[in-house]
């Protein structure tokens, strides 16, 4: 098992100036992947919601599916700070919500936690900092409230971003998420702000980038246009279904031409999968 050394949010503090990649991740194959790739910031994000469990926002998340996402998040890497979000309901009623619940994500496997808000925010991240545990903010589209409120339209009122950013910051947040900020705006933030700003959506002026796995990957059909496609996992592995689907009609799959899968065959009736225990040794 691998030594667990994370990269702390003051380390990313610290990395302000310095362009650096954000991912999402939700299980531990693909957060394996992106670590090995040299990525060692992963954000547990909510858009879980839309991406995986095929919800139409990101709204109805709740606090145990991203606890059960973070453990295996944590369970695939070593090294990744993991950044969980505290999903809509979790922490907007009170300070103690927001505490609880964070404690929840961080016993679960979270290094730090996101929310979304600006200067509405900053009391719940001062409380939530005060507890030990380090925030990530949010700041432009705040997609939780997004389709129920503000809308998805892009944040260009440089005056009210300056003073959520600067709101955020005074409040602790070791970083600022920027969710379709203009371009313009974001670049003004990233000045202005001593931490950095992980834009999405919000041009290249700001100091990392992050995106949504399932839409960096094509495994998403609905992926902003925004978000670079780098691969065309969803068309890989349908292809792969449709030939083992096919391997099998045609009884070309399995091919029991080798003598291990002879053997195997005839062995048909042996478990498989044995508990190595002597007291609990399958009986079938
Ligand atoms: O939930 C998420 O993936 C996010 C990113 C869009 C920043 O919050």
């Amino acid at each position: 098992m691998a030594t667990v050394r994370r990269l702390t949010s003051s380390a990313i503090r610290s990395r302000k100036h310095a362009r650096f990649a954000v991912v999402t991740a939700y299980d531990a194959p693909f957060a394996r992947c992106a670590e090995e790739a040299g990525i060692d910031v992963l954000l547990v994000g909510d858009s879980m919601g839309n991406v995986v469990l095929g919800y139409e926002s990101t709204t109805p998340v709740e606090l145990g599916d991203m606890c059960r996402a973070a453990g295996a998040v944590a369970r695939g890497t070593s090294k990744a700070h993991i950044i969980v979000d505290l999903p809509f309901g979790s922490y907007q009623a009170s300070d103690e919500d927001a505490v609880r619940s964070s404690i929840a994500l961080v016993k679960a496997g979270a290094s730090s936690v996101k929310l979304e808000g600006g200067e509405s925010a900053a009391p719940r991240i001062a409380a939530i900092v005060r507890a030990g545990i380090p925030v990530c903010a949010h700041i432009g589209v705040l997609p939780q409230t997004a389709a129920i409120g503000a809308g998805f339209k892009r944040k260009s009122d440089t005056a009210r971003l300056l003073a959520d950013g600067r709101a955020v910051e005074a409040a602790g947040a070791f970083a600022v998420v920027l969710e379709m900020v203009d371009p313009a705006a974001a670049v003004e933030l990233t000045q202005a702000l001593s931490i950095p700003t992980i834009g999405i959506g919000a041009g290249g002026g700001c100091d990392a980038q992050v995106l949504v796995m399932h839409d960096m990957l094509g495994l998403f059909a609905h992926a902003p246009p925004f978000a670079k496609r780098y691969a065309e996992i969803a068309s890989i592995a349908t292809e792969a279904f449709r030939t083992y689907a096919r391997e099998v009609r045609e009884g070309t799959f399995p091919s029991r031409t080798t003598a291990s899968e002879d053997r195997a065959a005839s062995n048909a009736d042996a478990p498989v999968y044995a508990i190595s225990s002597a007291s609990t040794k399958p009986t079938a």
